[in-house]
């Protein structure tokens, strides 16, 4: 019984986080034009005529990394993460926290702290880059993953599924808002404990 609970952890864990930050991935290009276009630029310069990413490819596509970063920080899909319960009594940054007591991560207000993040409310890739254009991974002030011995066990699957689907898609298609529609980048609040983006329509077109 525990390895069928475990296995259906591991496809609802699996499944639906990443699909949905590909879907916010998709409407922050949509609606930012500007950014797609330098995605598509480093892509098909890293990546000709439709040559599949590998995780080789990471270095040679600062661009690709620090626009899923701007995507897990932006839309902090776990925005609590998940509850955790202290197994003893311990004080932790001066606060006392009893043993039994249920914890929860506070992802999405650190993802949109100022003392961490200029304009925490724009989708801004180059947050993630420095002076030279490459990528720097910002520890401080980015949790989309978790942290610790339980943070999230598919992290690596997921990253390399957003390389491969992002890459292969940006590489054929384009995408935007509907004409004379503006996309809803808020959240679907029927489900508080994960960020989920609303369904709506979204323009594909295909490259030339
Ligand atoms: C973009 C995609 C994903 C995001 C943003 C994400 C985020 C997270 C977060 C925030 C946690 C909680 C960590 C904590 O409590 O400190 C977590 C836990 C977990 N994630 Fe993910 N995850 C993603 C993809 C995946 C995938 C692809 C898998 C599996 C194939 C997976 C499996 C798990 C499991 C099993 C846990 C529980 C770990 C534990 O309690 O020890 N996740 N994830």
């Amino acid at each position: 019984m525990d390895l069928a609970f475990l296995l259906i952890d591991l496809f609802f864990a699996g499944s639906e986080t990443t699909t949905s930050t590909l879907t916010w991935l998709l409407y922050y290009l949509a609606t930012h034009p500007r950014v797609q276009d330098k995605l598509q630029a480093e892509i098909d310069l890293v990546l000709p005529e439709g040559q599949q990413a590998t995780l080789d490819d990471k270095p040679r596509l600062p661009y690709t990394e620090a626009v899923f970063h701007e995507t897990l920080r932006k839309s902090a899909l776990l925005p609590i993460g998940l509850q955790h319960v202290a197994e003893k009594d311990t004080t932790v940054g001066g606060h006392f926290i009893p043993k039994g007591a249920v914890l929860n991560g506070a992802i999405f207000t650190i993802h949109h702290d100022t003392r961490y993040w200029d304009n925490p409310d724009e989708f801004l890739p180059e947050r993630w880059l420095n002076d030279e254009g490459k990528f720097v991974t910002k520890k401080e002030g980015f949790l989309a993953f978790g942290i610790g011995k339980r943070q999230c066990l598919g992290e690596s699957l997921a990253r390399m599924e957003l390389l491969v689907f992002t890459t292969t898609l940006l590489q054929r298609l384009s995408f935007a808002s509907p004409q004379g529609k503006t996309l809803n980048l808020h959240q679907d609040t029927q489900n508080p404990f994960v960020h989920l983006p609303l369904v709506q329509d979204i323009l594909v077109s295909v490259r030339a």
